[in-house]
């Protein structure tokens, strides 16, 4: 029987009805997923109640999982399933990341050469206000970009940094270890990918984490960034999702850049979620390559 798929608030995201994600799923089941998530690069499920092992499970049908750069944000328990949250522990040590704050548009790993564009997100507790988080569909906005513009991103490269990122962090999230630092160091991904399913042409963006444009001095670069932000992230681009309990949202971070809005410190929220590397076949893997110094300029 085919999945019963619901569009979000008429946006580009879609709600998949009925699944029971802590039972393994069947072939046929597995494949529409996959096929839909080829479509649509945020897939929203309700009513879940996975245990962590049961995430990472579910979350292995679309790639291998990635053990990511922040290892003191995994799991104890499944160390391929990470914290996002505000708790402390009995010593007042974070359990997770990201804390309360804003988080601005940025697409997960773009730091990395080779980015694990999948990303699934599962609600655990939430604040009672706030902390909602919003995706912008990178290849409608590539699709309704001026000539001009898409004329000034074909074949351009853009530099992403890490330490950028690093930057707009909270406390302790600011700091990281030097094993981390050895394997983020700036990189260069195309701006424009080329689908392998749909054949569409999607931006690859990361406001938290572009520095420039390889071969654009630094004031050029900068202005057709910020040109190209304030572009694709357009309201009609959007998906803004409220949150409940239970919640599983995946997201394909090679069509998508997602920010969170901030919460009250106050509040309790913890999120747990997964990274995987998509198959090339089905989506787009931006291929990166390390900068030249040359390049940041
Ligand atoms: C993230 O950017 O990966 C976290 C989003 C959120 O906390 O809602």
């Amino acid at each position: 029987m085919p999945i019963d798929v619901q569009a979000l608030e008429s946006s580009f995201a879609r709600e998949v009805i009925g699944l029971r994600l802590w039972e393994p799923l069947d072939d046929r089941t597995i494949d529409q997923l996959r096929e839909l998530w080829a479509h649509h690069p945020v897939l929203v499920f309700r009513r879940q109640a996975l245990s962590e092992r049961e995430l990472a499970d579910f979350s292995a049908l679309f790639g291998p999982l990635e053990r990511v750069v922040r290892t003191e944000w995994a799991s104890p328990v499944v160390p391929e399933v990470g914290f996002i949250s505000n708790l402390k522990d009995g010593q007042a040590k974070p359990i997770g990341g990201l804390g309360d704050g804003e988080l601005q548009w940025h697409s997960d790993q773009s730091y990395m050469m080779n980015p694990a564009t999948g990303a699934v997100l599962y609600a655990v507790e939430l604040p009672p206000e706030g902390g909602r988080t919003s995706w912008v569909d990178l290849s409608a906005a590539y699709a309704a970009l001026p000539d001009r513009l898409k004329q000034a991103v074909e074949d351009r490269h853009a530099i992403f940094s890490y330490v950028k990122r690093l930057a707009g962090y909270q406390g302790v999230d600011r700091v990281i270890s030097d094993e981390a630092k050895q394997r983020t160091p700036p990189v260069l991904h195309p701006l424009v990918h080329t689908h392998p399913v749909t054949g569409r042409k999607a931006l690859y963006l990361d406001s938290t984490t572009t520095i420039g444009i390889e071969e654009m001095d630094a004031a050029s670069g900068s202005a057709l960034l910020d040109e190209i932000y304030d572009f694709s992230t357009q309201p009609e681009f959007v998906y803004r999702h409220d949150w409940q309990v239970g919640d599983v949202v995946m997201w394909d971070n090679g069509l998508t850049m997602h920010r969170r809005e901030p919460f009250d410190p106050a509040g309790r929220r913890l999120m747990k979620r997964t990274t995987i590397f998509l198959a090339r076949e089905r989506h787009i893997v931006p291929d990166g390559c390390v900068a030249a110094m040359e390049a940041m300029s």
